[in-house]
Protein backbone atom coordinates (compact mmCIF):
# COMPACT_ATOMS: atom_id res chain seq x y z
CA UNK A 1 0.00 0.00 0.00
CA UNK A 2 3.02 2.23 1.02
CA UNK A 3 4.53 1.79 -2.36
CA UNK A 4 0.72 1.87 -4.73
CA UNK A 5 0.35 5.45 -2.71
CA UNK A 6 4.08 6.77 -3.48
CA UNK A 7 3.35 5.50 -6.98
CA UNK A 8 0.38 7.58 -7.35
CA UNK A 9 1.70 10.69 -5.51
CA UNK A 10 4.59 10.74 -8.38
CA UNK A 11 1.85 11.21 -10.84
CA UNK A 12 0.14 13.67 -9.06
CA UNK A 13 3.78 16.09 -8.61
CA UNK A 14 4.16 15.11 -11.97
CA UNK A 15 0.40 16.54 -12.81
CA UNK A 16 -0.46 13.96 -15.01
CA UNK A 17 -2.90 13.08 -12.49
CA UNK A 18 -5.11 15.29 -10.33
CA UNK A 19 -6.75 12.89 -7.53
CA UNK A 20 -6.72 9.27 -6.85
CA UNK A 21 -9.55 6.70 -6.30
CA UNK A 22 -9.75 3.45 -4.77
CA UNK A 23 -12.47 0.53 -5.20
CA UNK A 24 -13.41 -2.47 -3.59
CA UNK A 25 -11.43 -1.60 -0.40
CA UNK A 26 -13.29 -2.40 3.07
CA UNK A 27 -13.33 0.98 5.20
CA UNK A 28 -10.45 -0.16 7.61
CA UNK A 29 -8.12 -0.56 4.14
CA UNK A 30 -8.90 3.07 3.23
CA UNK A 31 -8.03 4.23 6.93
CA UNK A 32 -4.95 2.19 6.63
CA UNK A 33 -3.66 4.02 3.30
CA UNK A 34 -5.01 7.26 4.93
CA UNK A 35 -2.65 6.70 7.92
CA UNK A 36 0.46 5.75 5.58
CA UNK A 37 -0.04 8.93 3.41
CA UNK A 38 -0.24 11.13 6.63
CA UNK A 39 2.28 9.65 7.62
CA UNK A 40 4.36 9.75 4.63
CA UNK A 41 2.88 13.50 3.83
CA UNK A 42 1.09 11.60 0.68
CA UNK A 43 -2.42 12.48 -0.74
CA UNK A 44 -4.63 9.47 0.31
CA UNK A 45 -7.48 8.41 -1.64
CA UNK A 46 -10.28 10.99 -2.24
CA UNK A 47 -12.43 8.59 -3.60
CA UNK A 48 -14.31 5.19 -2.97
CA UNK A 49 -16.16 3.26 -5.85
CA UNK A 50 -18.03 0.74 -4.34
CA UNK A 51 -20.98 -1.51 -5.70
CA UNK A 52 -23.93 0.13 -4.60
CA UNK A 53 -27.83 0.47 -5.04
CA UNK A 54 -31.05 1.47 -3.81
CA UNK A 55 -32.03 -2.82 -2.95
CA UNK A 56 -29.49 -3.80 -0.33
CA UNK A 57 -27.44 -7.36 -0.17
CA UNK A 58 -28.68 -9.44 2.32
CA UNK A 59 -27.07 -10.91 5.05
CA UNK A 60 -23.74 -12.71 4.05
CA UNK A 61 -23.63 -11.67 0.63
CA UNK A 62 -20.67 -12.34 -1.41
CA UNK A 63 -19.64 -10.80 -4.34
CA UNK A 64 -16.23 -12.60 -5.05
CA UNK A 65 -13.53 -9.64 -5.28
CA UNK A 66 -16.22 -6.83 -5.30
CA UNK A 67 -17.42 -5.43 -2.28
CA UNK A 68 -20.84 -3.22 -1.94
CA UNK A 69 -20.47 -0.23 0.07
CA UNK A 70 -21.58 -0.80 4.10
CA UNK A 71 -22.14 1.09 7.46
CA UNK A 72 -18.61 0.78 8.10
CA UNK A 73 -17.83 2.71 4.60
CA UNK A 74 -20.72 5.16 5.43
CA UNK A 75 -19.22 6.06 8.64
CA UNK A 76 -16.29 6.67 7.39
CA UNK A 77 -16.81 8.69 4.35
CA UNK A 78 -19.23 11.38 6.58
CA UNK A 79 -16.32 10.86 9.07
CA UNK A 80 -13.48 12.02 6.38
CA UNK A 81 -15.76 13.68 3.71
CA UNK A 82 -13.92 11.22 0.89
CA UNK A 83 -16.28 10.72 -1.81
CA UNK A 84 -18.49 7.82 -3.04
CA UNK A 85 -19.11 6.19 -6.43
CA UNK A 86 -21.65 3.81 -6.82
CA UNK A 87 -20.89 1.22 -9.23
CA UNK A 88 -23.91 -1.31 -10.40
CA UNK A 89 -26.16 1.28 -9.65
CA UNK A 90 -29.23 -0.29 -11.39
CA UNK A 91 -27.99 -3.76 -10.65
CA UNK A 92 -27.54 -4.34 -15.02
CA UNK A 93 -31.16 -2.99 -15.50
CA UNK A 94 -33.63 -5.75 -13.80
CA UNK A 95 -35.48 -2.87 -11.85
CA UNK A 96 -36.96 -2.10 -15.19
CA UNK A 97 -36.15 -5.20 -17.94
CA UNK A 98 -38.59 -7.81 -17.72
CA UNK A 99 -35.83 -9.93 -18.96
CA UNK A 100 -33.12 -9.16 -16.13
CA UNK A 101 -33.50 -10.93 -12.72
CA UNK A 102 -31.83 -9.60 -9.42
CA UNK A 103 -29.05 -11.17 -8.36
CA UNK A 104 -29.55 -13.79 -6.08
CA UNK A 105 -28.06 -11.54 -3.50
CA UNK A 106 -30.35 -8.96 -3.67
CA UNK A 107 -33.55 -11.35 -2.98
CA UNK A 108 -33.52 -10.25 0.63
CA UNK A 109 -36.12 -9.83 3.34
CA UNK A 110 -36.61 -6.21 2.37
CA UNK A 111 -36.00 -6.57 -1.39
CA UNK A 112 -40.66 -6.53 -1.83
CA UNK A 113 -41.30 -3.69 0.22
CA UNK A 114 -38.26 -1.57 -1.51
CA UNK A 115 -39.45 -2.72 -4.84
CA UNK A 116 -43.01 -1.21 -3.94
CA UNK A 117 -42.05 1.76 -2.31
CA UNK A 118 -40.35 2.54 -5.85
CA UNK A 119 -43.26 2.52 -7.59
CA UNK A 120 -45.65 4.02 -5.18
CA UNK A 121 -42.89 7.41 -5.80
CA UNK A 122 -42.71 6.39 -9.35
CA UNK A 123 -46.49 6.62 -10.37
CA UNK A 124 -46.97 9.30 -7.88
CA UNK A 125 -44.05 11.41 -9.59
CA UNK A 126 -44.01 9.58 -13.21
CA UNK A 127 -40.28 9.48 -12.48
CA UNK A 128 -38.65 5.69 -13.58
CA UNK A 129 -37.45 3.01 -10.82
CA UNK A 130 -34.14 3.91 -12.46
CA UNK A 131 -34.36 7.36 -12.00
CA UNK A 132 -35.55 6.70 -8.47
CA UNK A 133 -32.58 4.93 -7.50
CA UNK A 134 -30.48 7.46 -9.09
CA UNK A 135 -31.89 10.05 -7.52
CA UNK A 136 -32.09 8.62 -4.17
CA UNK A 137 -28.23 7.47 -4.62
CA UNK A 138 -27.26 11.29 -4.79
CA UNK A 139 -29.56 12.38 -2.09
CA UNK A 140 -29.63 10.61 0.70
CA UNK A 141 -27.01 10.55 3.38
CA UNK A 142 -23.92 9.95 2.57
CA UNK A 143 -24.68 11.25 -1.04
CA UNK A 144 -23.23 9.10 -3.94
CA UNK A 145 -21.80 9.83 -7.26
CA UNK A 146 -23.66 6.60 -9.64
CA UNK A 147 -21.64 5.45 -12.42
CA UNK A 148 -24.07 5.95 -15.31
CA UNK A 149 -23.18 2.83 -18.19
CA UNK A 150 -25.73 3.58 -20.11
CA UNK A 151 -26.09 1.18 -23.72
CA UNK A 152 -28.52 3.84 -25.60
CA UNK A 153 -29.12 7.47 -25.93
CA UNK A 154 -32.80 6.42 -24.63
CA UNK A 155 -31.00 5.08 -21.29
CA UNK A 156 -28.90 8.28 -20.87
CA UNK A 157 -31.44 10.60 -21.41
CA UNK A 158 -33.36 8.92 -18.98
CA UNK A 159 -30.38 8.92 -16.09
CA UNK A 160 -29.90 12.33 -16.83
CA UNK A 161 -33.58 12.79 -16.40
CA UNK A 162 -33.19 12.32 -12.62
CA UNK A 163 -31.23 15.10 -12.06
CA UNK A 164 -34.28 17.29 -13.15
CA UNK A 165 -36.58 15.30 -10.00
CA UNK A 166 -37.84 17.01 -7.10
CA UNK A 167 -38.73 14.63 -4.34
CA UNK A 168 -40.38 15.71 -1.22
CA UNK A 169 -38.22 14.59 2.06
CA UNK A 170 -40.83 12.74 2.97
CA UNK A 171 -40.54 10.71 -0.20
CA UNK A 172 -37.22 10.41 0.25
CA UNK A 173 -37.17 9.25 3.55
CA UNK A 174 -40.00 6.56 3.02
CA UNK A 175 -37.61 5.18 0.13
CA UNK A 176 -34.56 5.13 3.13
CA UNK A 177 -36.57 3.26 5.47
CA UNK A 178 -38.69 0.70 3.69
CA UNK A 179 -37.03 -2.38 5.35
CA UNK A 180 -38.46 -5.43 6.70
N1 LIG B 1 -15.12 -1.30 -9.53
C1 LIG B 1 -15.75 -2.42 -9.79
O1 LIG B 1 -15.46 -3.48 -9.23
C2 LIG B 1 -16.90 -2.40 -10.77
C3 LIG B 1 -17.78 -3.48 -10.81
C4 LIG B 1 -18.86 -3.44 -11.70
C5 LIG B 1 -19.03 -2.35 -12.54
N2 LIG B 1 -18.15 -1.32 -12.46
C6 LIG B 1 -18.33 -0.13 -13.31
O2 LIG B 1 -19.58 0.43 -13.00
C7 LIG B 1 -20.14 1.00 -14.16
C8 LIG B 1 -21.57 0.54 -14.25
O3 LIG B 1 -21.62 -0.83 -14.63
P1 LIG B 1 -22.93 -1.72 -14.61
O4 LIG B 1 -23.21 -2.23 -15.95
O5 LIG B 1 -22.75 -2.73 -13.55
O6 LIG B 1 -24.05 -0.62 -14.24
P2 LIG B 1 -25.59 -0.80 -13.89
O7 LIG B 1 -26.07 0.56 -13.57
O8 LIG B 1 -25.80 -1.87 -12.87
O9 LIG B 1 -26.26 -1.38 -15.22
C9 LIG B 1 -26.19 -0.69 -16.43
C10 LIG B 1 -27.12 -1.40 -17.42
O10 LIG B 1 -28.47 -1.15 -17.04
C11 LIG B 1 -29.27 -1.07 -18.18
N3 LIG B 1 -30.02 0.20 -18.17
C12 LIG B 1 -31.36 0.34 -18.33
N4 LIG B 1 -31.73 1.61 -18.26
C13 LIG B 1 -30.64 2.33 -18.04
C14 LIG B 1 -30.42 3.72 -17.87
N5 LIG B 1 -31.40 4.62 -17.90
N6 LIG B 1 -29.18 4.14 -17.66
C15 LIG B 1 -28.15 3.26 -17.61
N7 LIG B 1 -28.30 1.92 -17.77
C16 LIG B 1 -29.55 1.45 -17.99
C17 LIG B 1 -28.35 -1.23 -19.39
O11 LIG B 1 -28.37 -2.60 -19.75
P3 LIG B 1 -28.95 -3.09 -21.19
O12 LIG B 1 -28.06 -2.51 -22.20
O13 LIG B 1 -28.91 -4.58 -21.11
O14 LIG B 1 -30.35 -2.55 -21.27
C18 LIG B 1 -26.99 -0.88 -18.82
O15 LIG B 1 -25.94 -1.53 -19.49
C19 LIG B 1 -19.26 0.64 -15.34
O16 LIG B 1 -18.48 1.77 -15.63
C20 LIG B 1 -18.39 -0.49 -14.78
O17 LIG B 1 -17.10 -0.49 -15.35
C21 LIG B 1 -17.10 -1.32 -11.59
Amino acid sequence: MEETLEAFNELITEGKVRAIGASNFKAWRLERARQIAERNHRQSYSAIQQRYSYLRPKSGWDFGDQVAANQDLFEFIEDTGISLVADSPLLQGAYTNPNKEFKEQYQGPDTDIRLAILDKIAAETGATRNQLVYYWLMNRKPNAIPLIAATTDEQFEEAVGSLELELSEDMLKAMTEAKF
